[in-house]
């Protein structure tokens, strides 16, 4: 199994979660971040640390599609360990439904 990152996190990008990730496993796209489904060590540390639930096991039911998006751009999208700033308006999208159709697939910077 592994930990996801679903579309909960598009256009929030809190960040809390990569600063207590023991194995430095997230990757930011543009307006997202995503998991390393091979790297993350399941120790479901990071999912309490997101305030808008965007983290769950993908033994959940019906994440087989952010599993694979997980997946895609964990190998694409630059590392970042850091937590920066997240995007002013990100209040204004939390628990926003369909938020999947404004995923960017555009790399973030990392760090
Ligand atoms: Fe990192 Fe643990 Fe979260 Fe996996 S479950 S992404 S290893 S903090
Ligand atoms: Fe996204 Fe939550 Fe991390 S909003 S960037 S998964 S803290």
């Amino acid at each position: 199994m592994t930990y996801i990152v679903n579309e909960s996190c598009i256009k929030c990008k809190y960040m809390d979660c990569v600063e207590v990730c023991p194995v430095d496993c997230f990757y930011e796209g543009e307006n997202m971040l995503v998991i390393h489904p091979d790297e993350c060590i399941d120790c479901g540390v990071c999912e309490p640390e997101c305030p808008v639930d965007a983290i769950k096991p993908d033994t959940e039911p019906r994440l087989e599609k952010w599993l694979e998006i997980n997946t895609q751009y964990a190998q694409i999208w630059p590392n970042i360990t850091v937590k920066r700033e997240p995007p002013p308006d990100a209040k204004e999208w939390e628990g926003k439904p369909d938020k999947v159709n404004l995923l960017s697939p555009n790399p973030g910077t990392g760090d």
